[in-house]
């Protein structure tokens, strides 16, 4: 008998995870569900929702045999053997916890489905990044409403490492799978199971077993140190700009020691992704929760400096521009949160646009991927007051101050600078002397991601600012004693 696999969310993780499933495992049918009408026949078409390199030739090879998309949720459901929970899981907005806590509505639900409608013992799977003992959660809510004779469920933890960008590089070719399962009789035999699974496309000894919170706790831990390293680079970045130290030759000589390692030490305008900001806060409202204070402290001060980096970026634009940008064009290029997607969840972009808005410039937005719907939709949502301490605009200010621009060229005529905000490789080779050319003058470049060439983009005539790097004596650093 053909196993069969449902995920429930056909999201950034949802989807390309089980498209590489069904591309390796031949004699498994998967079936991703969304509730989202549009979303899926967006998968059911030329046109995938998201853009991931890779994505569509292994969709396209698999999909009408062993891959299949569907909004028949339940029906889909009951026929599964193995059911994969891929639904988002916000940061609570309101009620207790709000800021900090993750939403499990979309989770709960999900359960509570999959208790209505199963009819056969099934294995849940948590792909999405959830507060550790959800897994408790579920098997309290599955349990206590099985309504069926035959049902009986065994959760287990496998979390999702992928990164936006490289989701196919990093699905088929994994650092490790981690599966956490209840060390019972039952449990350890759900991990063999979804073990054998991946074991068809990874070599057995990265697929690492563990207990359940183990595993619910490694994807947060993952996430967090990953975020701190960032953090930790960044507050290198601000002391080198004091200093005339260099951040990328402190990158490369700390990250020459074998036991630092050269990764994830791009200083950078900030982080910005669905999950880092998300899982930190989480960890800390679990801290919280178990009288952790400093633990709680230590971990949040990872967001912190990233919002410090953010703010210190505009400050730096703004002090730079004599003082004021009203009124002012400025060229952003890049809006997505990193390169190879069109994905603008917690890009710091939106920030950064927001911060350049409260003072009045227009800005011209660049970005191969983002659409301008999305754009404008990002600049005049409602955001926290602790998350984005920024004004909320309208959306009629957001299309009187922003142009969407289908070139950099575009984007920088006329302008007074041009921020570089996402590291897309066609910013690495731009053509300087034409952008400033068509520039108003003195013309600067302030390069969130140190993509540019900062002596060669000084050599054409821009003032020139590069993230962490010594500042040119045009610059005014907002934070210096003696800056106006
Ligand atoms: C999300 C979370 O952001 C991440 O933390 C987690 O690890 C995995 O899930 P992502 O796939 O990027 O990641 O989210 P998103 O693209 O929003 O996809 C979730 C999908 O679930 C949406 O398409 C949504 O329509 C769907 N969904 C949500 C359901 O099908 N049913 C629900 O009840 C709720
Ligand atoms: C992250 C984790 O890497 C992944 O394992 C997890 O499953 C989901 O969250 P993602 O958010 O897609 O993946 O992208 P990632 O490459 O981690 O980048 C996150 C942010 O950090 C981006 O804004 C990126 O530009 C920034 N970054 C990354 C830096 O600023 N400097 C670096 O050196 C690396």
């Amino acid at each position: 008998m053909t196993l069969k696999i449902a995920c429930i969310g056909a999201g950034y993780v949802g989807g390309p995870t089980m498209a590489m499933i069904a591309h390796k495992c031949k004699d498994i049918e998967v079936t991703v569900l969304d509730i989202n009408e549009e979303r899926i026949a967006a998968w059911n078409s030329d046109k995938l929702p998201i853009y991931e390199p890779g994505l569509e030739e292994v969709v396209f090879a698999c999909r009408g045999k062993t891959l299949f998309f569907s909004t028949e949720c339940e029906k889909k459901v009951a026929e599964a053997d193995i059911v994969f929970i891929s639904v988002n899981t916000p940061t609570k907005t309101r009620g207790v916890g709000a800021g900090y806590a993750a939403d499990m509505t979309y989770w709960e639900g999900a359960a509570r489905m999959i208790a209505k409608v199963s009819h056969s013992p099934k294995i849940i799977v948590e792909k999405s990044t959830v507060p550790v003992k959800t897994a408790q959660a579920v098997e309290r809510v599955l349990s206590n409403n099985v309504l069926n004779d035959g049902a009986r469920f065994d959760i287990l933890s496998n979390p999702e490492f992928l990164a936006e960008g490289t989701a196919i590089k990093d699905l088929e070719n994994p650092d490790r799978v981690i599966i956490g399962g209840r060390q019972t009789p039952s449990g350890l035999k759900a991990i063999q199971t979804l073990k054998d699974v991946y074991a068809q496309w990874v070599p057995e000894e990265q697929i690492l077993t563990s207990n359940l919170w183990s595993s619910e706790l490694a994807k947060l831990a993952a996430n967090a140190f990953l975020a701190q390293r960032i953090s930790s680079i960044n507050s290198i970045s601000a002391l080198c700009e004091k200093t005339g130290a260099d951040v990328s030759e402190i990158a490369k000589c700390i990250g020459a020691d074998s036991r630092i390692g050269p990764k994830f030490l791009n200083a950078s305008v900030g982080f910005g992704g669905s999950c880092f900001q998300k899982d930190i806060l989480n960890m800390v409202y679990i801290c919280k929760g178990l009288g952790l204070e400093e633990i709680a402290r230590y971990w949040e001060s990872v967001v912190t400096i990233n919002n410090l980096q953010k703010r210190r970026f505009v400050d730096i634009v703004i002090s730079s521009l004599f003082n004021t940008v009203r009124g002012k064009k400025i060229a952003i290029l890049g809006f997505a949160f990193k390169k190879d997607t069109g994905d603008t969840r917690e890009t710091p972009a939106i920030d950064v646009c927001n911060g350049l808005l409260d003072e009045g410039a227009d800005l011209a937005v660049y970005d191969p991927q983002v659409t301008e719907e999305r754009m404008k939709t990002d600049l005049s949502l409602d955001k926290f007051e602790w998350d984005h301490p920024y004004t909320q605009r309208k959306a009629k200010e957001v299309e009187d101050h922003i142009e969407c621009c289908d070139s950099v060229y575009k984007a920088c005529e006329g302008a007074h600078a041009v921020c570089i905000l996402t590291e897309w490789d066609e910013f690495k080779t731009l053509d300087l002397k034409k952008i400033y050319d068509s520039m108003v003058k003195p013309a600067f470049i302030f390069d969130g991601r140190n993509v540019v060439d900062g002596k060669h983009a000084k050599e054409v005539g821009f003032v020139f600012y590069g993230l962490g790097k010594p500042l040119d004596p045009f610059l005014t650093d907002p934070s210096s004693p003696c800056s106006p």
